[in-house]
This record gives structure tokens, C-alpha cells and sequence, in this order.
């Protein structure tokens, strides 16, 4: 019998009391029972932002909150900047030019963080960009962007600021009203720990008026629908409601152990994480690391072969790399219900998995390191 561990950077394992309530009766959605349910989480959904903006509810990845943000403050041919440093911020750019709307890019390698100061110096040079698109932590590389340095210089121009905290929001710090963050997206599979299918998206006044000018195409994805379902604790079309009445569980766990507790503990993991693969000689590929995902450089020829021995022969889920650093990486979750003892299998198989394959490693030198910094705290 296989016993699965699963450290990707989503879907996350969901706890037991959230996958209950997925076992729960569906309750129909225009009633007043799930109603209450859904004002609850709406409202759960703001300290989980750290917003007093409503915090809209769609079904969906997180991809679909994604388009959303483009569809909904744009038109074409209008002008936005995309600093992307990943995969996900690649993906701002694909949407854009889907619904054609201009680039104008200011992305950095993979690896590294996007510059502030090139996202002030494009909209300086650009007076009719629109928006400023970018990400929190880029999963692809394991790398968080300065989100509250861009938002006090985006703040000062007419553009809004547009961010993808799919992967970031629970794990690390994100203060959407405090850094003037206008629109962000996120998703149900990463650190809020439940089943991948809901996408969540917030819209400040500033982007409230944009989307008055905006003419790109929109039905399922018009915003206004759901600000005006959400006056009467609805949405506008059928929600998946035991994704809804679970999401309620989560979000009362998160509140429970509180937001700075959870940020602490994930950069507790992430520290004994990046210390553990030092520690059996590997290079960290994020040049500034994220807390919810760690990446590693690994050798070409067994990338691909670290991930599949990991899977098969001991249950234990880690992702490798994407698009051009496939086989390259190695990531680790540290984020969702991942806790001290999932990271320390994690990556107690990974020195098993390394010597099997050849890797001069010394088994037990990782785990060593990431139990001393998890017992220091
Ligand atoms: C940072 C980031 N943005 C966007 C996405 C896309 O989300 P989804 O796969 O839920 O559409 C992901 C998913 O991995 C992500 O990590």
C-alpha cells in the first residue's frame, strides 16, 4: 500500500476537518442557510487579504482570476506593464496578448526578483499604461517580488496595480490595502488548503474605475455580476457550493491560528528547508527566496528522474522545474497544511532518493541541519 505525501506548491493537502465538509450535503445556493455561509466567508476572505475591499468569489483556477483582473480593467490596445520573473508572470503577458492589449515588458531571468525601479522608469517613459501586472511569490522559481515597493510607486501614477498571489497569499506576508495593491487573484489549492477550483479576486475604488472604460469581452467574468450578486450573499451563476462551505472550515483554521502565526511557521519551514539542501550541497536556484516554495538546482540528467523516484518509490510529491528549467529544479512546498514532520520526510527521501541515483550525498546531512533550525525556531 502507497502512503502519498504531497510537497508540491499545489495543490497542498487539505486537512481532515476541510475535507469533511466537502462530504457534507450540497445545500442549494439560493437559500438562507448557505447564504450565511457564504456572508461568513466572504468576510473570512478579507482578514485572509488583509483587505476591507469585498473579496469576490468565482469558480475557477487561479488562472481564471487571472483573466478576470486582464478582461476587467482593460480594452484593446490599451497599454500595461508586465514585470514578470517566472512562468506565472509569463502567463499576464499570454493573456494580455489573447485580448489584445499591448506589453510592455519588463520581466527579469528566472531566478531573480523584478526591479522596482524599471517598473517606475517604464511608467514614467509610458503615461498611457493602464496597469501594472506582476506576482508575489513566482512558483516557478521559488522567488517572492517586493510587492510593497512596487505599490508605493504605483500609488503615484493613474495605472493600478494588478497582482498574482495565487501561490503566496496564507503562506507569506500580503497586505492588499496597507501596500495599495488595486486588484488581487488568488486561488482555493495552495494556502488555503483546500481542493483546487476557486480563483478569488479583490478590486480597490481605483480599479472600480477603470473598469468603468473597459470594453474587452465578458460575460461569465464580469465583475460587476458578482458585486452585485455579493449585496445578497450570492453569486451571479451556480457556485461550487461544497468548495464554498468548505473554504467557510479553512478560513475559521486560519483565523484560529492566526495569519502572523501561519507566516511564521512557513518561514520557519522555508529556513530549514533552504538550510537542508545546503546542507547535502545543493544550490538554491531563487535569488530571493520566497517562504512558501523552495527551489533547487539540480543536475540535468537526473532532474527529471529525482521527481519520478521521489513519487514512486516513496509516495512523497515534489515538483520539478517548468518550461525552460525543466529538469533544471527541483521545488518543495513549505506552504498550505504542510507541517515540521511532512518537510522532514520530504526531505529525509530526497537524500534516499539522491544517493539511489548516484548523487554524492551524505544521508542525514540535510535532515541534521533542517531539524536543528526547526528545534532552534
Ligand atoms: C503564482 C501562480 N500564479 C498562477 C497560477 C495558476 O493557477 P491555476 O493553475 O490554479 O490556474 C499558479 C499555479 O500554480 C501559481 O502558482
Amino acid at each position: 500500500m502507497k502512503k502519498y505525501y504531497l510537497l508540491t506548491p499545489g495543490p497542498t493537502p487539505i486537512p481532515p476537518e476541510v475535507a469533511l465538509k466537502e462530504a457534507m450535503p450540497i445545500l442549494h445556493h439560493r437559500t438562507s442557510e448557505f447564504g450565511q455561509i457564504f456572508k461568513d466567508t466572504a468576510e473570512g476572505l478579507k482578514y485572509v487579504f488583509c483587505t476591507q475591499q469585498e473579496v469576490y468569489i468565482l469558480a475557477g483556477s487561479g488562472t481564471a482570476a487571472m483573466e478576470t483582473a486582464v478582461v476587467n480593467f482593460l480594452s484593446a490596445g490599451d497599454e500595461i506593464i508586465v514585470a514578470s520573473c517566472g512562468i506565472f508572470g509569463d502567463r499576464w503577458k499570454n493573456i494580455a496578448k489573447a485580448y489584445g492589449v499591448k506589453v510592455i515588458d519588463v520581466s527579469v531571468p528566472y531566478g531573480e526578483a523584478v526591479k522596482p525601479e524599471e517598473i517606475e522608469k517604464a511608467l514614467k517613459e509610458n503615461p498611457n499604461v493602464k496597469a501594472v501586472f506582476t506576482t508575489f511569490t513566482e512558483t516557478s522559481t521559488g522567488v517572492a517580488n517586493d510587492i510593497k515597493a512596487i505599490g508605493k510607486i504605483v500609488a503615484g501614477f493613474k495605472a493600478i496595480l494588478v497582482v498574482d498571489a495565487v501561490s503566496g497569499l496564507g503562506g507569506q506576508e500580503f497586505l492588499t490595502d496597507a501596500w495599495e495593491v488595486d486588484v488581487v487573484v488568488s486561488g482555493s489549492q495552495k494556502g488555503f488548503m483546500l481542493a483546487p477550483g476557486l480563483a478569488f479576486i479583490t478590486v480597490s475604488k481605483k480599479a472600480w474605475e477603470l473598469a468603468e472604460k473597459s470594453t474587452l469581452p465578458k460575460f461569465y467574468f464580469d465583475l460587476k455580476k458578482y458585486k452585485k450578486s455579493y449585496l445578497t450573499d450570492e453569486t451571479p451563476f451556480t457556485p461550487p457550493v461544497t468548495l464554498i462551505v468548505s473554504l467557510n472550515q479553512a478560513i475559521k483554521m486560519i483565523q484560529s491560528e492566526g495569519l502572523e502565526n501561519m507566516w511564521a511557521q512557513y518561514a520557519l519551514l522555508a529556513k530549514a528547508t533552504r538550510a537542508a539542501m545546503q546542507g547535502l550541497g545543493l544550490e538554491l536556484f531563487a535569488k530571493v527566496p520566497c517562504e512558501v516554495v523552495t527551489s533547487v538546482k539540480v543536475d540535468e540528467s537526473i532532474g527529471s528522474k529525482i521527481v519520478k523516484l521521489l513519487r514512486d518509490n516513496y509516495g512523497v510529491s515534489i515538483a520539478g522545474g517548468q518550461g525552460a528549467m525543466k529538469g533544471k529544479i527541483i521545488r518543495f512546498a513549505h506552504m498550505g497544511y504542510i507541517g515540521k514532520a511532512d518537510l522532514l520526510v520530504g526531505i529525509s527521501c530526497l537524500e534516499m532518493a539522491l544517493t539511489q541515483l548516484g548523487v554524492n550525498v551524505k544521508c542525514g546531512a540535510g535532515i541534521g541541519i533542517a531539524e536543528e533550525v526547526l528545534l532552534k525556531g
